[in-house]
């Protein structure tokens, strides 16, 4: 007989989400990438109090508009806010389905509001999730979206008390495969 360790569901523990992290710990899992801690070269710790006020505008925007996500499974609410060239900001949640591979994180969610906003040139996003201790980062599908706008956008990843690290997507994503390298791009 085969026996499996459970992991899965942390039945009554989710309303104790800012602790998941203890949670994956009591369970051994080994869940958090080093890059999601600070101190490597792809990312730089900034003061909330001296950052433009645009910057701080689009943090602020994350940061409320994680009250309008459907995260009816993860419970995990994420806010995103883009800057665009022309100081437009344009916010998105996730938006999670029973499907659970249809979710749409909430970098995609901006996104994809911007592009229907005639929006498409992204000087920096702002990312806001609830860990406590940890930075979240946005996952490979958004960030090869995001790369698709502007390897060069800068990236703010913020804790809910506003402590912020600053990386950029070429960091996040080297090497990535662009609309310049297809012969049909504009
Ligand atoms: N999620 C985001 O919206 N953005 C991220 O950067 C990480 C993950 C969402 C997807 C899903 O609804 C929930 O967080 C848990 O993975």
């Amino acid at each position: 007989m085969i026996t499996q360790k459970k992991q899965w569901p942390l039945d009554g523990q989710l309303s104790k989400r800012r602790s998941l992290q203890s949670i994956f710990e009591q369970n051994k899992t080994v869940y958090w990438p080093s890059s999601a801690k600070m101190g490597d070269n792809h990312q730089e710790s900034v003061k909330y109090d001296l950052l433009d006020s645009s910057v701080k505008t689009i943090i602020n925007k994350a940061q409320a508009i994680r009250e309008k996500a459907y995260c009816p499974y993860s419970k995990f609410a994420v806010g995103a806010a883009l800057l665009c060239e022309d100081g437009t900001i344009v916010d998105g949640c996730n938006v999670e389905n029973v499907s659970y591979g249809l979710t749409i994180c909430a970098e995609r969610a901006a996104i994809c509001k911007a592009i229907s906003q005639e929006q498409k040139s992204f000087k920096c996003i702002a990312i806001c999730a609830e860990m406590e201790d940890y930075f979240v980062s946005p996952c490979g599908a958004c960030r090869q979206v995001l790369a698709e706008f502007n390897t060069g956008m800068e990236v703010y990843l913020c804790k809910p008390n506003n402590d912020i690290v600053k990386t950029s997507v070429t960091k996040l994503l080297p090497l990535s495969f662009t609309p310049n390298w297809v012969s049909f791009s504009t």
